[in-house]
Order: structure tokens, then C-alpha cells, then sequence
């Protein structure tokens, strides 16, 4: 079976999230279990750091408007994770990937539609006739519309299914109708049964239309995703599609996420041998000026400031949190007013609050190992990557019950000593804070604690089970028996 992915980021060339995870392990699970798998993606000046990756020599134009422009096809020479870049420096060679702090690109709808539009010339022009395209997020939700409506007597694309992917619903790639002659589309299809959404134009609505099949990140979310509550305005349309969307869980990548292995922490630990793990988070302690023996419980929070990540919920509490004898450690970047109240919290609490914007991967490794909760009040969360990643390093997560969060958390039962952390499920900081009391009362009890630690680290969230499921799913839809 041959697919092609067709992504907006991957790690390890570009990452501003869990969607980077997700298709860069991805791609190499599909191609270990056998079929041919390349990836596509934009060739962002964060790219060009990576060594190994070569021109094609294929020169792709697409006529926008009255102008020509020219996409260059540069290719990776990695077996096990071929990979394409679509290389348009005047769209891509950029400080970010989808905008700046002064908020997103203006042209978004041009650079990623072309994106798109380029993605499938590409495929033609390589001679990969896809079985399957696997899409991601509504940078791509446009090319299971372009199939459907501009090459439906192309036979090159004849057998070609489209999957799309949607790792958050919350971000659909909205923009003013005069954007559509940019990307190609004309007004015939701006009506409510094509992509007109109250006014605008919705990206993502194109693929939930025209794709052959949907899927999401947990199966939680698969759920949540048809309520009003959770559906932002796109449910309705998800419930119609509803035979054709299935929830398959995200793993993490048990190569690149491993403590035994992990470069960045001052001592390597595994679940033979935790004891290390309390050395990274002395260590830790000392590194961020911390005043906390190691005896106080630390808690992590590692993600973007946004709403959806209840980041509001713990500005509120971190009076509270400290209060209790805890320290907190976070890292993220994103929403400037979020910022600025949590760096007023950090100068009022400097002894036990450690805040770090930006882009840390190195730190974030290191709260992994150090902490002893990781804390997700996720306002929603399609799935999470950072409770499974914590769980791995025998961090105890505590979270909302939402989303995946629920897939892979299973919360404590104090009688029965089972569970995998800690949920809590009204979004308000009092409820968090009496879930935190109950992990501080747990991790005073050592042994306990540590059994619990144990237990997390015995959880398997590799992408076994998952890749699986997908692979499933692109043989019934090759097959037609869907
Ligand atoms: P989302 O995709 O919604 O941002 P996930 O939990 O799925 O959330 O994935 C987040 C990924 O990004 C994880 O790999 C996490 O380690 C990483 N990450 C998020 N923020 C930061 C940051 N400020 N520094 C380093 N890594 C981060
Ligand atoms: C999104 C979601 C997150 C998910 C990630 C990868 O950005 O917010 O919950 O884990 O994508 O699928």
C-alpha cells in the first residue's frame, strides 16, 4: 500500500506541537509495518537546520491569479522516513510556522492552500500513485476537496482515498471569502453545503465533507467532538459524517521519550531502577534556584498557554498551590496576557515558582524526570501527548477529566491503591486544588507512592496498538469495504 502524509509540521524538522509527534512517529511505524509510507511537508527555515536533505530537481508552478510561483521539491535520504519538502521561501521561510507573537500570517489561506495544491502536483510529478492520503489539520483539510472537485476525471488520483486527521478541533483555518480566489476555489462552492461557514470560509469543513474518512485522536474526543459543547459550531456536520469518523488514540514514541536513554537528564533511570529519579529532580531544584527539599512535592506543567490548556485555571490556584507546600515548574509560550499574570506570579513567589516561556526541549525533558505530577487542567484536550510522556518518565499526572485525558488516565482509587493518576472534573481551580490534596496526602505515603510511580511506568503508550488501527482502517477504505 503506498501513502502519502501530507502534514503541516513533523518532528524531528518542525514542531510547534503534539501534531509534529504524531506524524513524525507515525511515518515510521506505517513504513516498519511494511507499506510505503513519504511525507510531505512545508520546507520552513527551521528545516534547514536538518543535514541530508537534497534537491529533486522537480519544479512545480501553480498559476495564482495573474502570477506564477515555483515550488522546489527537496527530499530527505532517510529509508525509514522518506520525506518531501515543498520549498517556497516566500511563503515559508519565515519566523514561524503559522505566525508571529503580533498573531497569525494574513496569507495562511494562500501558503497552505498552495501547500496543498503543490503537495498533489508533487505526488504526479514523483509518480507515487497514492492508495492513501493521510491529511492532517485543516493546513491540508483542503485537499480532499481539490481531489473530489478538480481531478475527479484525473486517473492518476482514481483509487486515491483521503483520511483526514483532526488533532484539534479548535483551530479550523477560518478566513474571509475574498481569500478563495487565492486558493483556486470559485464562489459556486461558498454555500453551507461546501465550505461557507456562517459568513466565512472553513477549511476544516472541506475535509470533514470531502474526505473519505475521519479521525481523531482519542476516542473520548471521537465522542465529545459530536456535542454542542466540544463540537465549535462544527458538530452538526460531524454527526452526518458520524459513520465515517472513528477516535484511534495517539502513542508517543518510545525511542525519543525514554529515561533510560534520555540525553538531556543529569541521571538515566528505568523502572528497575527509579532511585536515579530523585537525583533529577535534586538537580532540578538546584538548577532553577528552587528552594524545596526534596521531600516537597514538585509539580510540572509543560504546554502551550492557551486557553485550552486550563493554564487560566492554574494562575488562579498558584497562591494555593504554594501555600500547600509545593513548588511549580512551567514551561510554554503562547497567549501574551496568560503570560504576563503567570510572570506576576512567578516574581511574588520566586522561591517555589519557576516559569519559563518559550520553547524548551531540553527543560521539558528535565521536568519530566523531576517532577513528581504533571499537571493538565486541559479546558478540552483532543488527547494530550505530555500525560503519556510524564507516565513514561514516572511523572503521576493529574488532569481534568476531558478528551483523551480520560483514554489514558485512570484515576486513583485510594481504597483499591489502583489507578494511573488523578482526575478531577468541574473546570474550576477549587476542585483541582482538593485533587492535588489527595496526590500530596498519596505521595506523603512512600510506599504507596512509589507503587503507584511504578505502575505508570509499566503503561504501554507506544504506537503499536494505534499505527495498527490506522493501517486497519486504509485497507478497508483501499478495499472498499467501507
Ligand atoms: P498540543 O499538541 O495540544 O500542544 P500535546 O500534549 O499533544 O499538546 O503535545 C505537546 C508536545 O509539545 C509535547 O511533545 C510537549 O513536550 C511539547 N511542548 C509543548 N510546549 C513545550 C515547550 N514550551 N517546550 C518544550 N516542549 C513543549
Ligand atoms: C493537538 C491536541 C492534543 C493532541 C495533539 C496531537 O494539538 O491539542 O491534544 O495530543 O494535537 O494529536
Amino acid at each position: 500500500m503506498l501513502l502519502c502524509m501530507v502534514t503541516p509540521e513533523a518532528v524531528p524538522y518542525a514542531k510547534t506541537g503534539g501534531l509534529a509527534d504524531v506524524t513524525g512517529a507515525l511515518i515510521k511505524e506505517f513504513n516498519s509495518a511494511g507499506l510505503k509510507a513519504f511525507l510531505f511537508m512545508p520546507f520552513y527555515s527551521e528545516v534547514i537546520k536538518s543535514d541530508n536533505i537534497s534537491d529533486t530537481g522537480i519544479r512545480i508552478r501553480l498559476q495564482i491569479l495573474s502570477e506564477t510561483i515555483e515550488a522546489s521539491m527537496l527530499e530527505s535520504g532517510d529509508k525509514d522516513y522518506p520525506a518531501y519538502f515543498i520549498r517556497c521561501d516566500k511563503f515559508f521561510m519565515r519566523k514561524g510556522l503559522y505566525g508571529e507573537s503580533s498573531g497569525d500570517y494574513p496569507d495562511n489561506a494562500l501558503r497552505f492552500s498552495f501547500f496543498s495544491r503543490v503537495s498533489l502536483e508533487a505526488m504526479k510529478a514523483l509518480s507515487l500513485r497514492p492508495d492513501i492520503i493521510h491529511l492532517h489539520d485543516w493546513q491540508t483539510a483542503l485537499i480532499p476537496f481539490y481531489l473530489k472537485n478538480f481531478y475527479s476525471g484525473d486517473p492518476f488520483f482514481k483509487d486515491t482515498k483521503t483520511v483526514l486527521t483532526i488533532h484539534n478541533l479548535g483551530y479550523q483555518g477560518i478566513f474571509h471569502p475574498s481569500q478563495l480566489p487565492y486558493m483556486g476555489v470559485g464562489l459556486e462552492y461558498f454555500n453551507p453545503e461546501g465550505l461557507e461557514f456562517y459568513g466565512k470560509v472553513n477549511l476544516l469543513k472541506a475535509g470533514i465533507i470531502y474526505s473519505d474518512a475521519i479521525t481523531t485522536v482519542s476516542e473520548n474526543y471521537a465522542r465529545e467532538i459530536l456535542t454542542e459543547e466540544y463540537g465549535f459550531g462544527l458538530d452538526g456536520i460531524l454527526r452526518k459524517r458520524s459513520s465515517r469518523l472513528f477516535g484511534i488514540l495517539n502513542g508517543i514514541d518510545y525511542e525519543l521519550w525514554n529515561p533510560e536513554t534520555d540525553i538531556y537528564l543529569p541521571k538515566r533511570y528505568s523502572i528497575k531502577d527509579i532511585g536515579p529519579k530523585r537525583s533529577c529532580k535534586i538537580s532540578l531544584l538546584r538548577e532553577l534556584s528552587l528552594r524545596l527539599t526534596p521531600e516537597q512535592p514538585l509539580i510540572g506543567f509543560v504546554g502551550r498557554f492557551a486557553s485550552q490548556k486550563g493554564v487560566d485555571l492554574i494562575a488562579e490556584a498558584i497562591p494555593d498551590i504554594i501555600r500547600l507546600g509545593a513548588g511549580l515548574i512551567m514551561i510554554g509560550e503562547g497567549d501574551r496576557e496568560i503570560e504576563k499574570r503567570l510572570l506576576k506570579e512567578a516574581e511574588a513567589f520566586k522561591d517555589s515558582l519557576y516559569l519559563k516561556t518559550g520553547y524548551d526541549e531540553a527543560l521539558a525533558r528535565k521536568v519530566y524526570a523531576g517532577s513528581d505530577i504533571l499537571l493538565m487542567p486541559s479546558r478540552y484536550e483532543p488527547c494530550g501527548l505530555t500525560q503519556m510522556i510524564s507516565m513514561r518518565y514516572g511523572t503521576v499526572p493529574l488532569a481534568r477529566a476531558t478528551g483523551g485525558l480520560v483514554d489514558t488516565i485512570e484515576d486513583y482509587d485510594h481504597l483499591k491503591e489502583k489507578g494511573s493518576g488523578f482526575l478531577f472534573r468541574g473546570y474550576n481551580s477549587a476542585e483541582m486544588i482538593k485533587s492535588l490534596k489527595r496526590a500530596f496526602c498519596l505521595l506523603r505515603q512512600k510506599r504507596r507512592w512509589m507503587s503507584l510511580v511504578r505502575s505508570v511506568m509499566k503503561k504501554d503508550f507506544s504506537w503499536k496498538g494505534s499505527a495498527g488501527k490506522y493501517i486497519a482502517l486504509f485497507r478497508k477504505l483501499k478495499e472498499a469495504r467501507l
